[in-house]
This record gives structure tokens, C-alpha cells and sequence, in this order.
């Protein structure tokens, strides 16, 4: 039976992916896969499986429910939670044995008061991106400070890591030169005191700018096979991990003056066959896409054809009825020769490829494979031993 609405992830692709991201630190760096929105949905445990498999050594999460939901599928990696925790998410982070990024003192005390065993701090200098850390050098080094003196104390957290984040890496080398020059000083100065992990690349930080690589790279869309410059994955040696799939669950002909879908917003000016397909918004399929996008169905690209529906698109297959009830239709992947990107659907969106991805709602089944071998859920943790193998419960 067809599933209605499938995002087949190929596991080889993100360990390629990764393997790729490392060599373009030339394997001078580590490299921490960010594996926040469930994996930018494509399975948060089942990517970060894939991608330690390729060479990642730690995963990166925006929340402490992330860290927890990797501890709950087996994953012991060391995990990275990126994001701000409030006192009630700092348990749960801690609890999961998340590391934490820190940029005020307050923060630590709530840290030093709810550490139950050693925490390892990374402390974030905001060199420009306007949101967490301090833009303070004289702040970032005294929480660094503070870090350090807790340890010293009762060995509680250790000063782990220096880091910043940077803010157009993808469209604006200046100003991301500007970012590393405030940024620099700062980790020179922590290297020198501790022994810490200095890191700031995003994905596109990596692909173009060496300077930025420092001790690891903190790689998201890259390791899933989109481009961090919203362009082809092929220019940057990125394979897409994600096909989003569907089937033709209905074909019926239009006649002249018939309309498909809310609103009418397609009218058949000619004879015309329908196809409808059992995924819409309430899949991650945007709205937007309304009458501009296509889908391919067995090699060809026909264009969508009214209103995405919550659950449902139509699409406009032609005069003859070469497109049968049953036929595998795609959104994002390849059919024959031809193929449409997570980015093309981003420009038609005037969006990035990220947003597109992560939009694929928990509705839509997620399906494994090893370039097209089926594997179990690699993220169904108790199912699975520390390989991501199947074992029996
Ligand atoms: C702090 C931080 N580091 C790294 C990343 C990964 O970025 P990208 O997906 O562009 O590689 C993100 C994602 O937004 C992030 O918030």
C-alpha cells in the first residue's frame, strides 16, 4: 500500500554529507552536526546517528527536550544545547547531560545551583549576530572566569568552549570577517587560560571561510544535503538526504469551465486530466505553493494546479491520461531525468531550502534507507544497539 505522504531520508547521504563538511576543514577540525527540529525533519536520533557515523563527534540542539529526545533513542555522543534554557529547561538539559552555552553571570549562578555533577560550559561572545551571548569581550571573559572559578570550587562545571555565531556567512563575506576579527581576540585569550574547544563555522562559515574552522564546525543544513547558499546542493558537493513523496490517489478529467480546489483558483481552459495527491499543508506542504510548483509523476513535471489544501494538492496532468491512480508523485527528489530541489521550492516560497525542510510536518512518515536499502527507524532508540542496528526488545 502507498503511504501518503513519505520523507525518505537516505542515511548514506548525511554520512557523506558529514564526511564532506570534515574535508573541507581538510580534517583539521571536529565537526558538531546540528540536529535541532527534529533533525531539520528529517529525524532528529536517525541524522545524528548517520552523521556521527560520518565523522561528526558531537550533536547540536536548540532546546534541553532536544538533548533529552536524543538520550531517549540510546545516543551517548556529547550533545551541545545551543539555545537559552530557562531554570526549568536547565534540568531537563542537564538531566539529558547536555552542554550549555553561557553569556551572563546570572546564568551561572542558576547553573553552579543546579548542577548535579560536572557541566561542561561553552561561553558564546555575540560578534554580531544580536541575539545570545554578550557583546562584551570584558563580560564573555569574566563569565569564562566565573566558569572556571565554580570548577575550581566544587568541580562542578568546566569552561569547555569559546564560540560566537555568525550571521551572513551565507550572502556577506565582509561582514563575516568583521565577526571573526571581534571574535578572535577573545578565543586567543580563553585558549590561553583553559583548555577549550574554540568553534563559531555554520555550514556555509565552512564551506567558505578556512579562518573560521578554529577547533570544530557546527554544520546544520550542509549535513542534510542543502545548500547553505540557497542555490544547487551540486555546486558544493552536497547530496540531498530527503525525498518528500506521495502517490496519485485520484484522476479525473476536467472539462472547459471546471474548476479543482478552495476558491477556484484553477479553472480547466481545456480539456484537461486532474491528478490528486494525499498531501497538503497540514504536511509541510506551504500554502504558498498554490498554483506555483510542480510535482513530478513518472519523470515528468506537471504543474500544480489550485489551492494546497490542508491535506490534499491537485495537480494539472494533461490532455492524455498518462498518469494513472497508484503513481508515485514527488515534491522534493527526483523522478527520471528530472529533479526539484529543497531550494527551488525555497525560491518559489522566497525562503531558504531550511525552512522548507523543517516545515515537514510530524503527519508525514519518515522512511530510511542506505541508497535504497530499507533500514528500521535508526532513531527508534531501544530498538536499536549504539550502531543504530536493530535488536530485539
Ligand atoms: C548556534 C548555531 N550554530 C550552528 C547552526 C547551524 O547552522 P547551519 O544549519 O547554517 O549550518 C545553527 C543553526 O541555525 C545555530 O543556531
Amino acid at each position: 500500500m502507498a503511504l501518503r505522504a513519505v520523507a525518505r531520508v537516505n542515511l548514506a547521504a548525511i554520512e557523506r554529507n558529514t564526511e564532506r563538511l570534515r574535508r573541507a576543514t581538510a580534517g583539521q577540525a571536529r565537526l558538531c552536526a546540528v540536529v535541532k527540529a527534529n533533525g531539520y525533519g528529517h529525524g532528529a536520533a536517525a541524522a545524528g546517528r548517520a552523521a556521527l557515523q560520518g565523522g561528526a563527534t558531537m550533536l547540536g540542539v536548540a532546546t534541553a527536550g532536544e538533548a533529552r529526545e536524543l538520550r531517549d533513542a540510546g545516543i551517548e555522543a556529547p550533545v551541545l544545547v545551543l539555545g537559552a534554557l530557562s531554570a526549568e529547561e536547565l534540568e531537563v538539559a542537564l538531566d539529558a547531560r547536555g552542554e550549555v552555552v553561557a553569556w551572563d553571570e546570572r546564568f551561572v549562578d542558576d547553573l553552579t545551583a543546579a548542577a548535579r555533577g560536572p557541566v561542561e560550559v561553552h561561553v558564546k561572545l555575540d560578534s554580531g549576530m544580536g541575539r545570545y551571548g554578550t557583546r562584551s569581550r570584558q563580560t564573555a571573559l569574566a563569565v569564562a572566569e566565573q566558569v572556571a572559578g565554580t570548577s575550581a570550587r566544587d568541580a562542578g562545571l568546566r569552561l569547555a568552549g569559546a564560540m560566537t555565531h555568525f550571521a551572513t556567512a551565507d550572502e556577506d563575506p565582509e561582514f563575516l570577517a568583521v565577526q571573526l576579527t571581534a571574535f578572535e581576540p577573545f578565543a586567543q585569550t580563553l585558549r590561553e587560560r583553559a583548555q577549550i574547544v574554540v568553534h563559531a563555522a555554520n555550514s556555509a562559515a565552512t564551506l567558505r571561510e578556512p579562518a573560521a574552522h578554529f577547533d570544530m564546525v557546527r554544520c546544520g543544513i550542509a549535513v542534510y544535503g542543502c545548500d547553505p547558499f540557497n542555490a544547487d546542493p551540486d555546486a558544493q558537493l552536497l547530496e540531498p538526504a530527503l525525498e518528500l513523496t506521495s502517490y496519485v490517489a485520484a484522476v479525473k478529467l476536467a472539462r472547459p469551465g471546471e474548476s479543482a480546489g478552495y476558491g477556484r483558483r484553477f479553472i480547466a481552459e481545456r480539456e484537461t486530466w486532474l491528478a490528486t495527491i494525499p498531501i497538503g499543508y497540514g504536511d509541510g506542504v506551504n500554502r504558498a505553493l498554490t498554483n506555483n510548483c510542480d510535482i513530478l509523476i513518472g519523470g515528468r513535471r506537471y504543474p500544480m494546479a489550485g489551492t494546497v489544501s490542508m491535506d490534499n494538492i491537485t495537480v494539472d496532468v494533461g490532455s492524455e491520461p498518462g498518469v494513472a491512480v497508484g503513481d508515485e508523485a514527488i515534491l522534493i527528489g527526483r523522478s527520471g531525468e528530472e529533479r526539484q530541489t529543497a531550494e527551488q521550492l525555497a525560491h518559489r516560497l522566497q525562503t531558504i531550502s531550511y525552512e522548507v525542510v523543517c516545515g515537514i510536518s510530524s503527519r508525514v512518515t519518515r522512511a530510511y534507507h542506505r541508497d535504497g536499502a530499507e533500514v528500521p527507524d535508526p532513531g527508534a532508540g531501544p530498538l536499536c544497539d549504539r550502531d543504530g542496528a536493530r535488536v530485539a526488545r
